[in-house]
């Protein structure tokens, strides 16, 4: 499994899976989801409050979006790819007036066209940044953005999905008032659970805010989590509680630094073996590629679906490009677990893949 999530799972992440329910508003429940939420803000770096949601990523971009945007109100949206347009959807399914400030697809947000966009528009509420557009493989300069941002006195709301756990997003530093993390990424456990940091600046808003939500009234998720035992609103996944639990033992067990220097490491020999074998990268520029997803152009000649089908029969899942960019290039995932034996197996299978459908290979590549 070498797509952009989910990832693969640990063995001992499968096997913390196969425990016993226990009652969801109990003393057991409360002080698991207690240990998890202190870990959580120490791999986002943040005092800020965290909750976990029983939702997919997407639950948490609503979440953030739904908490704060009342129709008509302005939200600045930073485009660049799938998951950046579908802030852009969420708001303005919540009324909001959005302003778009977009990049090529491939590119990365330029920082600067965020300043003139709050410059000419004085009462933005939000910004929306996607740290990495998994769609593209392109990793968005938040910190510049967030300088920008906060010196307009605006909140900002980062998706890190696809990257939290795997690359340097030090929330507080970088003053993100909402950060968004997806479960089946980085810290690979299943799909279900995604989670998000709130400021208190963000907390401000949010009161002042008729909120039009009811799952995800994250007034709702504070006040639970303040009971005794502390809870969720609403019944938390509790197996995927157990999994996160384990998966978050080995991240602290490898040293969090250490995975996000793996991430790094991996990313950028998935990157060499790409340009070893005469493959481009898709992003525009080598500096602003993810740390968690490479995304490859396909070349000319090379059809995607019979590619990737014949890097599957060596065993190895990759994807393809999304939405406007089928067909024109393939994503390898490197988050969660991946290591260099991986990566190498992946490159081998991409190569032999290649080879088979005669590609001209570089010969450094066939060595
Ligand atoms: C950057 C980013 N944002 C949002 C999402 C949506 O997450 P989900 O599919 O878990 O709802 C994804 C999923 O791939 C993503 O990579």
């Amino acid at each position: 499994m070498m797509i952009p999530g989910p990832t693969f799972l640990a063995e001992s992440t499968l096997r913390a899976m196969s425990r016993q329910m226990v009652s969801h508003r109990g003393k057991e429940t409360g002080a698991l989801l207690t240990y998890c939420i202190e870990r959580l803000k120490e791999v986002f770096r943040t005092e800020n409050d965290l909750f976990i949601l029983t939702a997919s990523g997407t639950g948490a971009m609503e979440a953030a979006i739904a908490n704060i945007v009342e129709p008509g109100d302005k939200i600045l949206c930073t485009t660049c790819g799938k998951f950046s347009e579908r802030f852009k959807k969420i708001a303005e399914v919540f009324g909001a007036q959005v302003i778009e400030v977009s990049s090529e697809w491939g590119d990365a947000i330029d920082p600067e066209k965020v300043k003139v966009a709050l410059d000419e528009n004085g009462d933005v509420k939000a910004v929306t940044v996607t740290h990495n557009e998994t769609s593209t493989g392109v990793r968005n300069p938040v910190e510049e953005i967030s300088r920008i941002v906060k010196s307009h006195g605006t909140l900002l709301i980062v998706d890190a999905i696809s990257s939290m756990g795997g690359d340097h997003i030090p929330v507080d530093d970088w003053k993100i008032d909402f950060c968004l993390a997806g479960s089946q990424k980085c810290f690979a456990i299943p799909p279900g659970f995604s989670f998000i940091s709130v400021s208190d600046e963000a907390w401000e808003v949010i009161k002042r805010t008729k909120r039009k939500t009811f799952y995800f009234d994250l007034v709702s998720y504070k006040k639970s989590l303040e009971k005794t035992p502390p809870q969720t609103p609403y019944t938390i996944a509790i197996t995927l509680l157990y999994a996160l639990d384990d998966a978050l033992n080995l991240m602290f067990d490898e040293g969090l630094e250490n995975v996000i220097a793996r991430h790094h490491h991996v990313a950028k020999l998935a990157r060499d073996g790409i340009k070893n074998m005469g493959l481009k990268l898709f992003p525009v520029r080598e500096e602003i590629c993810s740390n968690t997803v490479t995304a490859v152009k396909i070349p000319k000649g090379i059809n995607d679906q019979e590619f990737r089908q014949k890097v599957r029969e060596r065993g190895v899942v990759i994807s393809g490009g999304q939405d406007k960019l089928t067909g024109e290039i393939f994503r390898i995932g490197h988050m969660g677990r991946v290591t260099e034996r991986e990566i190498n197996i992946t490159l081998n299978a991409i190569r032999q893949a290649l080879s088979e459908l005669k590609f001209p290979l570089n010969e450094e590549a066939i060595l």
